[in-house]
């Protein structure tokens, strides 16, 4: 029923160059890859060469961030309406190297996932506790509190394609991934919350993915997990070959 998503986020790495070499070997390795939903987001510079380069194929692609106004005085910033006008399908929302070091708050992510909706663009909405909260036991608060405020004042109807992506802070890019039964249980909750917010029926259809470390050799037991959805793969998407075996893996889900 929810088609498993497996997306690549490349942060601040690959010109439009790197990018596209990455896809000259990548396309044809997943061509015939039907099972899970592939799209990568590359940075701002290389997105539109990546985006017509995957013209007709079975990978999307999309923006790592954008601003929630449809134009205004704001240098440096990227539109949902510009995103939109280079067919640009999918965005990533409050991503937490965003919230760190861009200082985004809930409430600019809130405002950002309307004006993704309002604009078609798949959003996939990251949240994910630090290790300090996890050791003093407010993950679910944590995770609760940022679902809700991504969904404040979102209505039912159009939030058809919402995709969120629990993160913990302290997986990402550090090797020490969370276990699939840690996992599994941050995305329970967050079912919940979505649930709590647009009902159980959207928060049945509603994709959830991991992200924080996810390689060729934990992808599997991650996917066994009934609520996880996908990955959002950092460091493990750079490499062509190193994504194709984390895309291929062999599982219940496979
Ligand atoms: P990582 O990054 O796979 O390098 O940990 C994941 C992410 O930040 O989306």
């Amino acid at each position: 029923m929810r088609k498993p998503l497996i997306a690549g986020n490349w942060k601040m790495y690959k010109t439009p160059k790197e990018s596209l070499a990455f896809l000259d070997k990548f396309l044809p390795m997943v061509q015939d890859h039907e099972r899970d939903e592939i799209v990568l987001f590359p940075t701002m510079s290389s997105l539109g060469y990546v985006l017509d380069a995957t013209v007709g194929t079975n990978v999307k692609a999309g923006a790592q961030t954008m601003h929630w106004m449809n134009e205004g005085p704001y240098t440096g910033q990227t539109s949902p309406t510009m995103l939109a006008s280079i067919h640009c399908t999918h965005v990533l929302l409050g991503h937490s190297e965003r919230r760190i070091y861009a200082h985004e708050t809930d409430d600019m992510v809130n405002w950002k996932l309307k004006a993704a909706i309002a604009h078609a663009l798949t959003p996939i909405v990251c949240v994910g506790e630090t290790l300090d909260k996890r050791q003093t036991g407010l993950t679910e608060a944590v995770l609760r509190w940022q679902v809700a405020c991504a969904l404040n004042g979102v209505e039912r109807e159009g939030s058809e394609d919402l995709i969120i992506a629990y993160e913990p802070v302290w997986a990402i890019g550090t090797g020490s991934t969370a276990s699939p039964t840690q996992v599994q249980e941050a995305h329970r909750i967050i079912r919940q919350q979505v649930s709590d917010r647009l009902g159980p029926d959207r928060a049945e259809t509603t994709r959830i993915l991991y992200g924080g470390s996810v390689k060729p050799e934990n992808v599997a037991l991650l996917m066994a997990q009934p609520d996880i959805d996908g990955a959002l793969v950092g460091a493990g998407s750079l490499d062509p070959e190193t994504f194709c075996r984390i895309i291929m893996y062999t599982g219940p889900k496979g």
